[in-house]
């Protein structure tokens, strides 16, 4: 099986595809009211040090065990680590694959409905844009409606084939979205009263302190780069032996923290300016929580002309960053099941989609169901998954597997020091400084 693998066609593509899978809701709906709950400046500093620290070291280590493996996240151990308790870590990743899909389509749904409630004018007309996007949230059988469909959606590229289906799209829309943003955030920090959101962002205020500050951002560093549950091993496992694997980790993670923090100048600005009252505002941030995105973003589309062409493009290509990220979570649950237990890969694309409706159905009827779902995929399952993958690429994995997949077989030039920076990073740092992290954000 391993030899007739695909593999991504072009360099573009292999960061498209690894953008597109990092690039999604957790950077434009979830990034935001994490930073909102978090403090503002202060949590994007600490998020921005989760990157550095921990993400790019991580993305590096789950794009070589894909490609030295080229299987799934479970298969992936059984090749490197046969007759090992590590599969445990790539079960643990599939498991946490379907509980973030739990709540990942709901809100994709969202995405959907708003594309409708901007095409058909509804969005235009709203005075009250918080009871529209609660009237939204208390109304189950629509979001089930919507969740379905974005999670059939899914399925079917799943089923047409990685290359087409992943490659294709990615390429193509992410720039687009980009571009969006930009014009986005221009309109939002115009906006007169907008000065309070950027101090809000990008001056550190200690008074907001939380002391779950550190657990929060690693978690939703974890979710935004699409690491601790073997996404990025599927990924890698499409790699071909030329791909530079640290280099691909520091473009997919800059641009994906490049589109977070311009979310948030998109939305904060215009929190600020536009809420009602400036009083209390960071407190109705962080109430607003998961419905910033959708609560502030058409209050600011209605101050700009043709608001309604601007909205339906905004969620549309907000649903399609979406889609980039449900197919790669929805192709490592499918792809484990396909080769672990010989389904074929439509049998198999069946079976997730039924898991992940049925876990979206509670979550559309629970909103405690569906912050479960949140806080035990990005604050646990991810971190604890990271922490595994750390130790198995820093202690198991023999140390030439590892300097030969970093330098594609020494055809890339690489210090004696940088190589063992990362394997010291991968072997103390990053377990250390995740567990500690992990146990001090449990207790407070
Ligand atoms: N990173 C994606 C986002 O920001 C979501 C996602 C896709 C993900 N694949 C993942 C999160 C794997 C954690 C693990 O929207």
């Amino acid at each position: 099986m391993s030899e007739k693998r695909v593999t991504f066609a072009s360099k573009i593509g292999v960061v498209a595809a690894a953008a597109g899978s990092a690039v999604g809701l957790g950077n434009i709906w979830r990034f935001p009211s994490q930073t909102a709950d978090g403090g503002g400046a202060i949590f994007i500093l600490v998020y921005i040090g989760c990157i550095l620290f921990f993400g790019i070291p991580l993305m590096v280590s789950e794009f070589m065990v894909g490609r030295a493996s080229r299987a799934n996240t479970a298969g992936a151990y059984h090749k490197l680590a046969p007759g090992t308790q590590w599969k445990w870590v790539g079960r643990l990743g599939v498991l946490t694959g379907f509980v973030i899909m739990g709540f990942y389509m709901v809100v994709c749904g969202w995405t959907l409905i708003y594309i409708f409630q901007s095409i058909s004018g509804h969005l235009a007309g709203v005075t009250d844009f918080s009871s529209n996007f609660i009237d939204l949230q208390t109304n189950p059988a629509k979001q089930i409606v919507w969740m379905t469909i974005f999670t059939l959606l899914t399925a079917f590229f799943i089923l047409s084939g990685v290359k087409k289906g992943i490659e294709q799209s990615a390429k193509i829309l992410m720039p687009l979205l980009f571009l969006l943003l930009i014009v986005l955030a221009i309109r939002s920090i115009t906006l007169d009263g907008a000065a309070e959101g950027i101090r809000f962002l990008f001056k550190p205020d200690m008074s907001h302190v939380k002391s779950t500050l550190f657990l929060d951002a690693m978690g939703q560093a974890f979710f935004s780069l699409s690491l601790g549950m073997g996404c990025m091993i599927t990924y890698g496992s499409y790699f071909n032996k030329r791909t530079p694997l640290v280099k691909t980790a520091i473009q997919v993670s800059v641009l994906d923290t490049l589109v977070a923090v311009l979310a948030g100048v998109v939305i904060f600005p215009a929190a600020f300016a536009l809420t009602a009252n400036p009083g209390t505002i960071v407190g109705e941030l962080v109430a607003g929580g998961p419905g910033l995105l959708f609560i502030t973003l058409p209050e600011l589309f209605n101050q700009m002309p043709g608001s309604m062409i601007w909205s339906t493009l905004f969620f549309c290509l907000l649903a399609l960053a979406a889609l980039t990220s449900t197919i790669s979570l929805m192709e490592v649950v499918t792809l484990y099941i396909h080769e672990e237990y010989q389904v074929s890969r439509k049998n198999s694309t069946l079976i997730v989609t039924a898991g992940v409706i049925i876990l979206g159905i509670s979550a559309s009827f629970s909103s405690s169901f569906f912050n479960f779902l949140d806080v035990a995929s990005a604050k646990f399952m991810l971190p604890i998954g990271g922490f595994f993958i750390s130790l198995f690429v820093g202690w198991h994995l023999d140390r030439k597997l590892v300097y030969a997949q970093l330098t594609n077989e020494r055809t890339l030039k690489f210090g004696i020091g940088f190589l063992r920076t990362y394997i010291f990073l991968l072997r103390y740092v990053v377990p250390t400084a995740v567990l500690a992290i992990f146990i001090y954000g449990l207790a407070a």
